[in-house]
C-alpha cells in the first residue's frame, strides 16, 4: 500500500507514520511517500488510495503540490477505496469534509471518514492506528 502526504510542520507526517504503523499491525505493509516525491501514475496498481493533507489556505488542500496532484490521479482513481487523513488548527474540519465529497463525486469509496486531529497527533495516537489497523483488512 501506498500513503501519500503532504505536511509543512510535521504534524500530517506524523499522523501518516502512525496510520502505516497500524497497517503493519493489521498484516500489510504500506510505503509513506512525501507529495513530493508522487507521480500520478503512483496508484495505478493499487485498489487503495491513501492521502493526507492538513487544512490550509482557507480550509483547501495546500495549493502548490497537493492540490495538483489530486488534479492528476482525479481522473484514475475512479472505483477505488480511499482514505484521507490530514492535521487542522483553528477551523471545523470543513476542508476534510469537502475533500471527502470530491472523492466520492470521483467515484471512490471511502474506507472510514476522514481522520482529522487538531495539530500534532500523540505519540501513539490509537486513532491514526486504528485508522491503519481499518484500512489493512479494507
Ligand atoms: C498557510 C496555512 C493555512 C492554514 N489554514 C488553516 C485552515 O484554513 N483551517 C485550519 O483549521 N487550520 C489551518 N492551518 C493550520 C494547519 O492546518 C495546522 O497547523 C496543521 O497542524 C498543519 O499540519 P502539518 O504540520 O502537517 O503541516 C493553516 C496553516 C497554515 C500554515
Amino acid at each position: 500500500m501506498k500513503i501519500v502526504y503532504y505536511s509543512a510542520s510535521g504534524n500530517t507526517e506524523k499522523m501518516a507514520n502512525l496510520i502505516a504503523e497500524g497497517i503493519a499491525n493489521g498484516g500489510k505493509n504500506a510505503e509513506v511517500i512525501n507529495v513530493s516525491n508522487a507521480n500520478a501514475d503512483i496508484f495505478d496498481n493499487e485498489e487503495i488510495v491513501i492521502l493526507g493533507c492538513p487544512a490550509m489556505g482557507d480550509e483547501v488542500l495546500e495549493e502548490n503540490e497537493f492540490e495538483p496532484f489530486i488534479e492528476e490521479i482525479s481522473s484514475k482513481i475512479s472505483g477505488k477505496k480511499v482514505a484521507l487523513f490530514g492535521s487542522y488548527g483553528w477551523g471545523d474540519g470543513q476542508w476534510m469534509r469537502d475533500w471527502q465529497e470530491r472523492m466520492e463525486s470521483l467515484g471512490c469509496t471511502l474506507i472510514d471518514d476522514g481522520l482529522i486531529i487538531q495539530y500534532e497527533p500523540e505519540d501513539n495516537s490509537s486513532e491514526c492506528i486504528e485508522l491503519g489497523m481499518t484500512i489493512a483488512k479494507a
